[in-house]
């Protein structure tokens, strides 16, 4: 990150999109224990209180380490630390844990939920209802959904077409077995060197059908995590003109040849084909997504891991908006949407940026760009972990 840039973040400001948010920060031990609570809340389906916990946490990498002497003095001025959020900071300090989060951890509800939501697919509300059916173990939930560790076949083909007519119950049952039935593979977290290597693999074989096409991998691999769970890249094309037809219907023609070629094994879901909505029609058509199962070719000595891989499409006009959208993190991206809304008039999402009074759309050419436009100071990826 260029320090310039840095000294500009204050840590003081409500948006967490002008503050400076590292891997890993000064406070990380307070971090953990704040994040148990934070999906105690999510688990519960408690939204207002599980953002209050994100919003302290994602404070919380204040730039040095929180004592008692600088409590008073600084953190009580930090956003979102009220009454609560502060004493349970100061009872951190004190003991270096939260009480609340020892009788979180030896919950054995909260370790059923958060097992089932390890899978995707499950929710906390599915994850709710699994557990009222008395299940409690990922045992449990193969025996339910009918599933054989390791094997999971798919008619793969018949998904990639059946896209865009299928129910939301449909998908969410096919991405929950999959998900299932490779659970020991997905597990496994994924070496940045492997994440490099399926991007030059992936944008090989596009080559072969389209040429021209570029990509940035994005997620937490873009913020810096050297591992990761999952794989996630926005594909768009060079040519500013052309580009955006030609990226139209390339997801469905893409994720068919890389099933064809063996690397795709299974589609969770694709989407972003009728997904047209009336009210959205002032934005770019909202991005061809495509959530698969990929593997790498083996040399036939050992068996290659399955991996998550998520495809995104982008017309060049909003490739820079994909990117910024789909790095995250989560935190990130929201404080982003709700700045442009609160401070500057403007809609922000991954499918592009338009002022709200007007309408008008916005073509960033580069990422630095995009928060020009929104007059924020530009924040490295690495720096975007809030
Ligand atoms: N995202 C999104 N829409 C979705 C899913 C994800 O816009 N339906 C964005 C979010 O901003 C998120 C980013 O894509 O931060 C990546 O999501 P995900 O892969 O779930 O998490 P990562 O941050 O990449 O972390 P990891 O995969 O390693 O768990
Ligand atoms: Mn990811
Ligand atoms: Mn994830
Ligand atoms: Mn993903």
């Amino acid at each position: 990150p260029q320090p310039a840039d840095i000294s500009l973040l204050t840590h003081t400001s409500r948006y967490c999109c002008c503050r400076a948010s590292p891997l890993v920060c000064p406070n990380q031990g307070l971090i953990k224990q704040l994040d148990k609570i934070k999906e105690a809340r999510n688990l519960e389906g408690e939204e207002r209180s599980m953002l209050s916990y994100a919003r302290a946490i994602s404070v919380s990498p204040f730039p040095h380490v929180i004592t008692h002497s600088n409590l008073k003095r600084e953190i009580s001025k930090l956003p979102y630390l009220g009454e609560k959020l502060l004493s349970m900071v100061e009872e951190f300090i004190k003991t270096g844990q939260i009480n609340e989060t020892q009788g979180i951890l030896t919950s054995s509800r909260f370790q059923a939920l958060s097992a089932f939501t390890t899978i995707h697919g499950i929710g906390p509300h599915t994850a709710r209802k699994l557990y009222n059916l008395g299940l409690r173990t990922l045992e449990d939930l193969e025996r339910y959904y009918e599933v054989e560790p390791g094997r999971c076949g798919q008619e793969t083909l018949a998904v990639i077409e059946a896209a865009g007519r299928e129910s939301d119950e449909a998908i969410v049952e096919r991405s929950i077995k999959v998900a299932l039935a490779l659970r020991h593979d997905f597990s496994q977290t994924i070496p940045r060197a492997e994440v490099e290597e399926m991007n030059r693999v992936v944008m090989s074989e596009l080559e072969q059908i389209e040429q021209g096409c570029k990509s940035i991998v994005v997620g937490g691999y873009r913020r810096g995590k050297p591992q990761s769970n999952d794989v996630d890249i926005v594909i768009s094309h060079r040519n500013w003109e052309s580009g955006a037809g030609k990226i139209k219907g390339l997801c469905k023609r893409f994720v068919r040849r890389l099933h064809e070629r063996g690397l795709v094994t299974h589609v969770m879901h694709l989407s972003g084909f009728h997904e047209h909505n009336a009210l959205r029609t002032h934005h770019w058509d909202s991005l061809e997504k495509a959530l698969t199962v990929f593997v790498l070719p083996g040399d036939g000595s050992q068996r290659r891991v399955y991996r998550r891989l998520d495809l995104i499409f982008a017309a060049p006009q909003v490739f820079w908006t994909a990117v910024v959208g789909w790095t995250g993190s989560t935190m990130f991206q929201r404080d982003l949407r709700l700045y442009a809304k609160q401070q500057k008039g403007f809609k922000f999402d991954s499918s592009g940026i338009s002022r709200r009074h007007d309408s008008k759309l916005f073509f960033p050419k580069t990422e630095r760009e995009v928060f020009e436009l929104l007059g924020l100071v530009y924040v490295h990826p690495t720096l975007r972990n809030a």
